[in-house]
């Protein structure tokens, strides 16, 4: 399905399908708070570079038999055939036509050297070892932080997961900072080279679509076997998914509300809806209006929409487990769309406040308070009449579908689901996702109505 080239967007439903059928085949064979950044990280913030970390007796591995960690991680992260072997790949694809040709268009020069594309498709790395490659791509250091400070002593003998914290290692298995991890690059930051802005979009970049818990689940290279479960603790899918929801709003809106919330004299194009510039044109007697009144965006008609992707599954992770604090969110999203109708300073106060509500739901939910049970109340909301009149825009639907499919996932991760019931409905999901497979051609009424049977018959699995 990789194979769908040309249109953008029906490569990147197509990967995601692809992706759910594969999590899928997982789960069949039984298998199962504060920004921290890299370079942000306190001790050793060299890069020392994959190869040091590649060792035979290290991550370099043929076979995943470790004692403690599987260490043949350096071969699944290379592996080209799935999606965790995307990160090695990231560097190569910058030699691509594709690639060659936003970059020319940009008037970049050689994609494979330019910042603006190696923020994302390399390790940034200001301190650099002597076997660091930005050849790599997207190496173990880019995720696990610079391993400057803990490469000798986290695998000596009597080395703990919170003495690798304390050196530098970035602590992954929390929500929270895994989350401003990969968003790093699966959204943007304000560091140099990590925003695919709208002119680079109109030069042919992919757009960017991400679900926290989804692609974890994608690229895993470990095992949460219980010598992990032991030193980190189970990983609950249901928490991953609501805090990587209140991050990413979070993060869209701080960098709207900063330098990088305008281009020239406009509005910086990619925090808004595509499809809502992108359509059709109709000029007749008979209006064809190819718009939806958006009952949680107070907007004028004729203005560009916020994508608000993840203030809608974030609100509905709140509906039901943080129902204290989902009318001030809902309110601060409401006056926050309005806010854009007014003028950009309204915006960015608006931004800011909406930004703070988002930030504390995530505190709620990385605290304990989503529990697993709570994940079919979340499938009910999604579809039901609070929430599911939100989805009228192309990427909220997406963002809709990858949550059905990692709530769905987390029931029978947890055990509350069994693996043949969820194969059973297997199909209903699978038609929510064909719903968004094209852009262009999709339908908010057709979308709602899969997104409702697939809801309906993970409801029935109760
Ligand atoms: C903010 C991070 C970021 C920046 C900056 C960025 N990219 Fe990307 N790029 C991504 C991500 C993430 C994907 C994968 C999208 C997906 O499938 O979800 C991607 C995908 C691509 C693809 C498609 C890859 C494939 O396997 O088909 C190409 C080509 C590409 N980028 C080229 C570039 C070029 C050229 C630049 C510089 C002008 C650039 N990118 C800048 C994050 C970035
Ligand atoms: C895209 C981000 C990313 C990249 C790149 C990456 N990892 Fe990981 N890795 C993770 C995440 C997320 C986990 C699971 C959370 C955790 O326990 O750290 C993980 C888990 C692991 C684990 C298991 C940890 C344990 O306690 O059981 C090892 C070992 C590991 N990675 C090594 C590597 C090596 C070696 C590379 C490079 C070849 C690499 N990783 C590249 C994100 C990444
Ligand atoms: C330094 C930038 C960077 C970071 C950090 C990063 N990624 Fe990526 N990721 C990329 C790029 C670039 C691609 C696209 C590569 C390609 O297709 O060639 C990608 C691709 C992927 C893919 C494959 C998507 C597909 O459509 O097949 C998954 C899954 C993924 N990343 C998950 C994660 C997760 C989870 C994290 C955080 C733990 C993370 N990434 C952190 C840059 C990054
Ligand atoms: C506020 C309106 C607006 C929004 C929102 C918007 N665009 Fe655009 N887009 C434009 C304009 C204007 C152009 C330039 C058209 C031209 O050159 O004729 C353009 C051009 C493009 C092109 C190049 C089209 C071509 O024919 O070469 C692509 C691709 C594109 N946008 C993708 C996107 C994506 C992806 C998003 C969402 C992340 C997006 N746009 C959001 C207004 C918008």
């Amino acid at each position: 399905m990789r194979g769908v080239r040309g249109d953008r967007m029906s490569r990147r439903a197509a990967g995601v399908m692809l992706a759910a059928a594969m999590l899928f085949a997982l789960l069949l064979s039984g298998a199962g708070g504060s920004r921290l950044r890299a370079a942000d990280a306190p001790g050793g913030r060299a890069f020392v570079g994959v190869a040091s970390c590649a060792g035979s007796t290290c991550h370099g591995r043929m076979e995943g038999d470790g004692k403690v960690v599987r260490q043949d991680e350096l071969m699944r992260w290379q592996e080209p055939s799935t999606p965790g072997g995307a990160h090695s790949r990231a560097f190569a694809v910058l030699s691509g036509t594709r690639s060659r040709q936003i970059a020319a268009t940009l008037g970049l020069g050689d994609p494979t050297a330019a910042p603006a594309c190696l923020g994302c498709h390399s390790t940034p790395a200001a301190a650099r070892g002597a076997r660091f490659l930005a050849q790599d791509g997207v190496g173990c250091e880019a995720c696990h932080g610079p391993a400057g400070g803990w490469i000798a002593s986290h695998y000596a003998v009597g080395a703990s997961h919170a003495g690798n914290v304390a050196a530098g290692m970035i602590p992954l298995e929390r929500p929270q900072a895994r989350a401003s991890v990969c968003l790093d690059c699966h959204f943007g930051s304000d560091r140099p080279g990590q925003f695919v802005d709208h002119r680079i979009m109109a030069a042919g970049h992919p757009r960017i679509s991400f679900e926290l818990d989804l692609f974890s689940s994608m690229q895993a290279h470990h095992d949460e076997d219980a010598d992990y479960a032991r030193r980190k603790g189970r990983t609950d899918s249901l928490k991953f998914w609501a805090v990587g929801q209140a991050m990413a709003v979070e993060r869209a809106l701080t960098l709207y509300a900063g330098a990088k919330g305008t281009e020239g004299a406009f509005p910086e194009f990619y925090f808004f809806d595509c499809q809502s510039c992108h359509r059709r044109i109709y000029d007749q007697a008979e209006r064809t209006k190819t718009w939806e009144a958006n009952p949680g965006r107070p907007i004028p008609a004729g203005m560009p929409p916020f994508n608000d992707e993840n203030m809608i599954l974030l609100s509905a992770a709140a509906r039901v487990a943080a129902p204290g604090l989902v009318g001030r969110f809902d309110a601060d999203s409401r006056a926050f769309h309005a806010a854009i109708a007014t003028d950009r300073r309204a915006a960015v106060a608006a931004a800011a406040k909406l930004a703070a509500s988002a930030r504390a739901l995530g505190d709620a939910f990385a605290s304990g308070g989503m529990k697993g049970d709570m994940a079919f109340a979340i499938v009910r909301e999604i579809a039901g009449g609070a929430i599911a009149p939100r989805f009228t825009d192309y990427e909220g639907s997406v963002q809709a579908v990858m949550a059905i499919d990692t709530l769905l996932n987390s029931m029978v991760k947890s055990g509350q689901v069994t693996v043949g019931a969820a194969a059973g409905i297997r199909a209903d999901v699978n038609r929510a996702y064909a719903a968004v497979k094209e852009p262009n051609s999709y339908q908010p009424a057709m979308f709602r109505s899969a997104l409702g049977n697939a809801a309906r018959s993970i409801g029935a699995l109760r």
